[in-house]
């Protein structure tokens, strides 16, 4: 490629947004530790309307590439959890897929605003991992005139970086099996579900989380996660979470939070992923906007949510 200076480097690239949803776990069934240090999992996985935005932002053609993290709606703890250095999924992403390409990683920053929790069990740090893969994909493209990955390449690279980052690529509903990457999408619900998230003060971190659950010892045999539903009751009787146990003895506020939700109307309250955060599914949405309201009341952070069907997306 002809060289070009700073200037014409800068001007002839856009910015590159890219936005990616959150995840909760409808079913978490988990077995027992294997010998790879992970647990067979088969999770029944669902996107929300709730997205992490990951920006490409063109800086000087050498420059480092620097990241820094913001958020208009969670509390400072969250943002101030993400690491801005090279420690931080997505640098580790960028740097795969650059040195993949042999291209040097510099002239851009990256900018994310997050919306998904951190530490809460709903994929965030897996959400912004899949934005990165998907914003260096087109960067390398339009910038260094490199050939883009397919969705199925991506989504074979995304497994490097947590059992999460597939889902979080694809999004939708799905089936997760094996560390909870390999994945069989389902059709959409054809009924209408709202979720309220209540977002606990700590965070909880999952590899704990996991060790606890093989203190307790009680996993649950598999079921077929493949069966269609055709009501919203059905739904909540089939969730459930094998590592609730375990997170509750690591944070026993949750089982608070649990009964709000549950005397608010929902038709089931559980801990989502590895916690701390708390979903409540409702039939109803006014019901649902009560429930959040009621959590603030209480100090705590309840969001409505939908169920969502786009994966992770270039916007811009
Ligand atoms: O895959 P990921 O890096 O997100 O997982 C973080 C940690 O969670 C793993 O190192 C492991 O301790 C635990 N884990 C597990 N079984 C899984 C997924 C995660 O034990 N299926």
């Amino acid at each position: 490629m002809a060289s070009i200076d700073s200037a014409d480097h800068r001007a002839g690239k856009k910015m590159i947004t890219v936005s990616a949803p959150a995840k909760i776990n409808l079913v978490f069934q988990v077995a027992e530790l294997a010998n790879d240090g992970y647990h067979p999992v088969n999770s029944l996985y669902l996107e929300l309307d709730l997205r992490d935005r990951l920006r490409l932002v063109p800086t000087v053609e050498n420059q480092a590439v620097g990241i820094s993290v913001s958020s208009a709606t969670l509390p400072a703890r969250h943002v101030n959890a993400v690491p801005t250095d090279q420690n931080n999924l997505v640098y580790l992403v960028a740097e795969k897929m650059f040195s993949a390409q042999g291209v040097k990683l510099a002239g851009f920053d990256i900018l994310i605003d997050k919306k998904i929790p951190v530490a809460g069990g709903m994929a965030g740090g897996s959400a912004d991992a899949a934005a990165m893969l998907v914003g260096c994909n087109h960067y390398l493209n339009q910038v260094h005139g490199k050939k883009l990955l397919s969705n199925e390449e991506l989504i074979e690279l995304a497994k490097q970086f947590g059992s999460d980052v597939p889902f979080s690529l694809l999004g939708g509903l799905a089936i997760g099996t094996n560390r909870g990457e390999k994945l069989r999408q389902l059709e959409p619900f054809g009924f209408a579900c709202h979720f309220v998230i209540a977002i606990s003060h700590e965070g909880l971190s999952t590899p704990q989380v996991f060790a606890r659950f093989d203190e307790i010892g009680q996993s649950s045999p598999f079921s077929d996660l493949a069966i269609p539903l055709t009501d919203i009751q059905q739904l909540a009787s089939m969730m459930g979470n094998d590592l609730e146990p375990a997170a509750i003895t690591l944070l026993p506020s949750i089982s608070n939070t649990i009964d709000v939700l549950k005397l608010s109307g929902a038709l089931k309250a559980m801990v989502t992923g590895s916690g701390p955060t708390v979903i409540g599914l409702f039939d109803d949405a006014d019901l649902a906007k009560k429930a959040a309201e009621t959590l603030a009341e209480l100090g705590l952070i309840g969001i409505p949510a939908l169920p969502s069907y786009l994966g992770t997306r270039l916007e811009s």
